[in-house]
């Protein structure tokens, strides 16, 4: 910016962002980021590559630092953090850490993926779990009003739906979707197994019987979709329950963000709950801004922003509009809805109770090789290639060979 009289401008100081924040609801939480930057004198380019959970994200990111051409800050999941920290192409945050106490108030759960080597090298912005249901609450009422408790309940209402007219199950045939239900089906036999397939890949688990028995699950849940499944975004596939043409989507609370952008509300509109069975347990991931090596003009900036995501405030206002629950435990949940207020509670319960584990499908469980083995067996049983049987051998095989 020219100064009056002609004077040297100073550089202005701005970050470029690589992230994949595209739907409606993201892209009105990503601008409470935008212009709070912008008001703190921080300009922003934007480097956005569609398509959600990030695989394409992470293709193109790939490309950029091969390139030699690194952003400044990268929307990224769990275990992408610590491999791109492996290869020794982030920056460090330590300075901005220490001088605002990150290491109280951020849980450790998230820190295990904000840190490499004791070095802070992320900064974390929310929180986010994908054993959600979403329900139309007109459609809810129709079919009686009660919330699914279990696997039959669940399967009831769904039948309900359908008479009703509705697709019962409003889902976008993308593996990282197809994936995020396996997360909660899994869960849904209990926190041993899902730790033992997911978090252990404990071969006898991901190849035994009770494996078939949630393979067999995911093949009744695929046959209350809609003929237009294939390909479909997720965003979408929330329009479907919001317009009322389907009576429920299984998605992590980005989808709430989608709810609240048409101006929908918790209670009244539409339901959230646990998918059923899941109770107490939380399955995360956290969005978190990997920090890239940068040029030292442009570190400053960087640190600028890394401050500002883990402002209180910054995370109050954020997340009431991603959908998420603050990457801090000190932020009150005053602004919250009931269904943000449910998410901030039930973290901190399963945090406590030794029942928070991180997502198979969103890359908080596993590095990406081994979660795209998962990826590539859940997708093909779906979409019919699999039986059952021959899923559950493969998932076995699979896992072993990409670990
Ligand atoms: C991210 C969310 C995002 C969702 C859909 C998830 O992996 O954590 O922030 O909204 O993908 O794109």
């Amino acid at each position: 910016m020219m100064t009056m009289g002609g004077l040297a401008a100073k550089a202005e100081e701005g970050v470029e962002v690589l992230h994949w924040w595209t739907s409606g609801g993201e892209a009105a939480a990503l601008d409470v980021l935008k212009k709070d930057l912008e008001s703190k004198g921080i300009s922003w380019t934007d480097m956005p590559v569609a398509g959600g959970g990030g695989t394409e994200a992470m293709t193109v990111l790939r490309a950029r630092v091969t390139a030699g051409n690194a952003p400044t800050a990268v929307q990224m999941l769990g275990f992408d953090i610590l491999d791109w920290a492996k290869e020794g192409a982030l920056g460090n945050l330590d300075e901005v850490a220490a001088a605002e106490g990150w290491d109280k108030v951020i849980p450790t759960a998230l820190q295990q993926f904000s840190k490499y080597d004791g070095h802070w090298i992320a900064a974390p912005v929310n929180v986010h779990s994908t054993n959600w249901v979403w329900i139309n609450k007109a459609a809810l009422d129709a079919a009686g009003g009660k919330e699914p408790a279990n696997w039959d309940e669940l399967v009831a209402l769904l039948d309900k739906f359908k008479e009703q007219g509705l697709t019962p199950v409003a889902h976008g045939g993308q593996a990282w979707q197809d994936a995020t239900i396996f997360d909660a089906v899994v869960l849904s036999f209990g926190n041993d197994f899902y730790k033992k397939a997911f978090i252990d890949l404990d071969a006898e688990t991901l190849g035994g019987a009770q494996m078939k028995e949630a393979f067999d699950r995911m093949a009744k849940l695929r046959s209350y979709v809609d003929d237009n499944f294939s390909g479909r975004d997720w965003n979408l596939a929330s329009a479907m329950v919001i317009e009322g043409k389907a009576g429920l989507q299984f998605m992590g609370d980005w989808a709430k963000g989608e709810f609240i952008k048409a101006g929908k509300k918790p209670g009244a509109d539409f339901v959230c709950m646990r998918f059923p069975g899941t109770q107490g347990s939380v399955t995360f991931n956290s969005d978190q801004f990997a920090m890239f090596k940068v040029a030292d003009d442009k570190v400053p900036a960087q640190l600028k922003m890394a401050s500002a995501i883990e402002s209180p405030v910054f995370q109050s206002a954020f997340n009431v509009v991603k959908g998420s629950a603050p990457a801090r435990t000190d932020v009150p949940d005053t602004d919250f809805d009931d269904c943000g207020k449910k998410a901030i509670k039930d973290l901190a319960e399963a945090n406590t109770n030794g029942s928070l584990y991180g997502s198979m499908a969103h890359g908080h469980a596993n590095p990406a090789s081994v979660k795209n083995a998962i990826y590539d067996v859940v997708t093909r049983h779906f979409n019919g290639e699999l039986t059952s049987e021959e899923a559950v051998t493969e998932l076995a095989a699979a896992v072993e060979a990409a670990k």
